[in-house]
């Protein structure tokens, strides 16, 4: 087999969690368009389902279904649909995320954002990772952040109605990045690679004067788009990355490298 055909993911299984989001929308496309079956899963089953049609009539294999991360018939119900559907799951990415603290004083929304965000993750891949193991084969792609790696410049945020952000925020996208090292050591005898991404800000139209200062930080004098983030997750789900696991790629446009 070429490289490039290393490269397809024709005849894998996908699952992205919270796949309707800004995010999530972009992995899934991306993975429909290397010919990969996607399923896009978030607590929404209608805008699952839309955003499914959508990419859909576009002639990607994409199916919405309904997820709720935080509870474990929820997930459970998932995987029995895509392995009764499928037969198989080949590639799981942990995309979901929920931010319901909304300011470092908020602390009664810390164990929510807990219970989606940490519990929720290691539940979807425990119960997801299962059907990988009997298989001997997949690859999971934990969704992180610049800010799993680096504090935040209040300084981008001035004078804006945006936030800088809350502590679980900071405190979950670290912990994802070390959960990944976890799973690469413990699932690598079943031939599972666990690999992590962590992207920098899409743009999303949000005020001008943090994009003019967000650009200045990065190498390449701008926010991320919604082609930036396909390739690299292409990459770790593909056969093309076999020898990968336990990695961390920044997708930041230079910026946690300045
Ligand atoms: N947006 C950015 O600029 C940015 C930057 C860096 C990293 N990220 C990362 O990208 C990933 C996605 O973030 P986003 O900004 O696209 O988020 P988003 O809010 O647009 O989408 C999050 C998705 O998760 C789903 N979700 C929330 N709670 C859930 C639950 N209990 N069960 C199932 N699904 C649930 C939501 O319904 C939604 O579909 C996260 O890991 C985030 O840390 C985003």
């Amino acid at each position: 087999m070429g490289i490039l055909e290393k490269f397809s993911l024709e005849g894998k299984v996908a699952l992205v969690t919270g796949g309707a989001g800004l995010y999530g929308s972009c992995i899934v496309e991306g993975l429909a368009e290397a010919g990969a079956t996607v399923y896009l899963a978030s607590r929404n089953a209608g805008n699952c389902l839309k955003a499914a049609e959508e990419l859909q009539r576009k002639g990607l294999k994409v199916i919405g279904a309904e997820l709720d991360q935080s509870e474990t018939e929820s997930i459970a119900r998932l995987k029995d649909k895509i392995i009764s559907e499928q037969s198989k799951i080949d590639i799981l990415v942990n995309n979901a995320v929920l931010r319901p603290m909304k300011s470092p004083e908020a602390i009664e929304d810390f164990d929510l954002s807990m219970k989606v965000n940490a519990t929720g993750v290691v539940n979807v891949t425990r119960i997801f990772v299962e059907e990988m193991k009997k298989k001997k084969s997949g690859a999971i792609i934990n969704i992180s952040s610049i800010y799993g790696v680096l504090g935040t410049d209040l300084s981008l945020y001035e004078e804006t109605e945006m936030s800088a952000g809350a502590p679980d925020y900071f405190f979950h996208r670290a912990g994802i990045i070390n959960l990944t090292r976890y799973y690469a050591a413990v699932l690598g005898p079943y031939n599972v690679r666990v690999n992590c991404i962590s992207p920098g800000g899409l743009f999303n139209n949000q005020d001008p004067r943090f994009v003019e200062r967000y650009n200045k930080k990065t190498f390449l004098g701008r926010m991320a788009n919604r082609e930036d983030i396909k390739g690299a997750v292409v990459f770790l789900a593909s056969d093309a990355s076999p020898y990968i696991t336990g990695e961390n790629i920044m997708v930041d446009g230079g910026l946690s490298a300045k």
